[in-house]
């Protein structure tokens, strides 16, 4: 979920809603607004639609002097209006937008509210519930009620409150869910990304875990949960607006891909400098020092992490192994003498990898975040950060966040490894080449997609060693857009068991870059198309044969993967797209899950 809260002159209906498009990565089940004016007349605007169907549904005339914005990912509760935010107190005295989940909602509820008249299914209620009933039955202030349910609520939030007996104020608290302070002319607000308000100001404070904020349009007060007072200076944040619109591309996505060939050559510019690696002395040291090295991340992330266990091995020449955050933090397996760990999080924010890294600071081991997003929670939690350097991402299915991923682990294992940096960059350079010849043909990746995957309803990614792992990313990618039920298989093991799957014109796409066990995968294939399989071979210029559907220029084979998920990448898209879904917002999903 995505918060938003103004306070201040401004156009605030505006602000919220384009605040919230600009967080609906986050999540966009349902969304909502409240806007007060300083007398006190105040409005609310919920839907179970989109920000697009908020924004018709608001009415801009009103004068608002503050207001609080939403847009959720469902967690307790279906995706209907009822449970949409901003929740209201039954007094209607207070409003509450949150994102996170309180884990004691339940106990709250017995404890403090059997009698509340609750209007959703959601955890979130409960906290607008507790304010008020702390607030009417001991008598306390709002500022006060606030305060003390903060501390009776177990979980993870950022909230943001209004009280309608000060209605020139805001509250807001952090836990776990990022939140920042924007500083703006006249204003004040609160964001769970400075995207949010970009386009107003770029001066930002960052909160910490159990901090809480008091807004009005001329003042601030950032103070801990027993009201110690926190000095905290705003830094800029370096945001281009420009960066967030998608221009004359239909879908974020395409943008993104089309983007891979020049973040690769930012990232080179970025990690190679003078003539040397560009990367801190003290971080190399630290993986140096390290006997095992531990790759953690969700998703698409994860999948690159299975890339960069084979780059660090080969090159730096450290076992690595990598693991789903989700698992890792609560099923960690026995570690080494020294470890070191690496998180792979596009956002930065995701709740499963910040989870695994809490445990990994109890046990004091250094670690570094691989992250897009500067001072992200898992950047300022790791002992080092890496930056991909990527652009903002705003589809939701990741593509230059992976590339991004694998091409700085490449650089970094190639620094480690001292491999030699003309060679490198080159490789590197070669890649970038590659994949704009690969972009060049879109149109023959859309007719294969069109001929063999509108109407399918599974299909099946095969590969061996990195093609496999590339393989996982492709049947993601294509499953979480296009709704076809796609898996990855090691094309050796499809054999033992999978392949019972395979009917009369199942899709069959082949990953075939490695010339170690091209012809392996190949014998695979034929076996999967003996059995009705419609088959895709995707090759290089040295594993390809007659007949193959699309063959790729050679690359230096640690690198290959960048290239051929380019062409995964363009194969779901296009399916999606075929298949006349919305390529940047699939169901059921948000890009940043800052839930565990
Ligand atoms: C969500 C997104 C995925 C993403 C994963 C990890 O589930 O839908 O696309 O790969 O989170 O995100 P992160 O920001 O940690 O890379």
């Amino acid at each position: 979920c995505g918060i938003v809260g103004f306070v201040g002159n401004g156009p605030v209906q505006k602000v919220l809603v384009d605040g919230l498009a600009k967080l609906e990565y986050r999540g966009y089940d349902s969304a909502g607004i409240y806007i007060m004016d300083t007398d006190g007349q105040d409005a609310l605007f919920k839907t179970e639609g989109r920000i697009a169907d908020l924004d018709q549904l608001v009415d801009y005339d009103l004068p608002a002097m503050m207001g609080i914005g939403h847009t959720r990912w469902a967690t307790h509760g279906e995706k209907a209006t009822r449970n949409a935010h901003p929740h209201q107190s039954a007094s209607g005295r207070f409003t509450l937008v949150h994102n996170g989940v309180i884990e004691n909602y339940e106990a709250l509820k017995a404890e403090y509210l059997q009698d509340y008249p609750f209007q959703s299914e959601t955890d979130t209620e409960v906290l607008v519930a507790l304010v008020d009933f702390l607030a009417k039955e001991k008598g306390l202030s709002g500022e006060d009620a606030f305060y003390q349910m903060l501390a009776l609520v177990q979980g993870s939030y950022a909230i943001a409150l209004v009280d309608n007996h000060t209605p020139d104020r805001l509250y807001g608290a952090k836990h776990k869910s990022p939140l920042l302070l924007a500083i703006g002319d006249g204003f004040n607000g609160l964001v769970s990304d400075a995207m949010a308000m970009i386009a107003y100001t770029d001066q930002y404070v960052e909160l910490q875990d159990g901090e809480v904020l008091i807004l009005e349009a001329d003042q601030v007060h950032i103070t801990t949960l027993d009201k110690k007072p926190i000095e905290r200076a705003p830094y800029t944040a370096e945001l281009d607006a420009q960066d967030l619109e998608k221009g004359t591309y239909p879908f974020y996505m395409l943008k993104e891909i089309d983007e891979q060939p020049a973040v690769l050559r930012t990232l080179i510019n970025a990690y190679i400098q003078d003539g040397a690696y560009h990367i801190d002395a003290d971080l190399l040291q630290a993986i140096q020092a390290a006997d095992h090295l531990y790759i953690i991340a969700c998703g698409t992330s994860y999948n690159a992490g299975w890339i960069g266990k084979k780059l660090l091995e080969n090159w730096a020449n450290i076992p690595t192994d990598v693991y789903l955050a989700s698992e890792f933090a609560y099923d960690m397996p026995l570690l080494s003498a020294r470890p070191f760990f690496i998180f792979l999080s596009q956002s930065g924010e995701t709740a499963d990898s910040r989870q695994a890294l809490v445990e990994v600071n109890c046990m004091g081991a250094p670690s570094l975040t691989i992250t897009n997003v500067k001072g992200s929670t898992l950047s300022r939690e790791a002992s080092y950060t890496l930056l991909l350097h990527a652009g903002p991402e705003i589809a939701v299915a990741s593509t230059k966040a992976y590339t991004a991923q694998i091409s700085v682990m490449a650089l970094l294992a190639a620094a480690l490894g001292n491999i030699p940096i003309q060679e490198i960059a080159r490789d590197l350079g070669i890649v970038a080449s590659t994949m704009e010849s690969i972009l060049a043909e879109k149109s023959r990746i859309q007719g294969w997609a069109d001929s063999n995957l509108m109407e399918t309803r599974n299909a099946f990614y095969i590969g061996r060693t990195s093609d496999y792992y590339v393989s996982m990313e492709a049947a993601l990618k294509l499953k979480e857009i296009s709704y076809i039920q796609t898996e990855a298989f090691a094309a050796g093991e499809l054999k033992h068991g999978t392949i019972a799957l395979i009917e009369e014109g199942t899709p069959v796409l082949a990953l075939i870059t490695d010339p170690v066990t091209g012809s392996h995968t190949r014998g695979n294939l034929e076996e999967t198309k003996a059995r009705g399989a419609q088959t895709m071979v995707i090759s290089m210029e040295d594993t390809a044969r007659d007949g193959d559907d699309f063959v790729i220029q050679s690359v230096r084979s640690e690198l290959r993967p960048l290239v051929s998920v380019v062409v995964t990448q363009l194969i779901a898209y296009y399916t999606a797209l075929g298949r006349g879904l919305d390529v940047d917002k699939p169901r059921n999903l948000a890009k940043s899950v800052t839930v565990e």
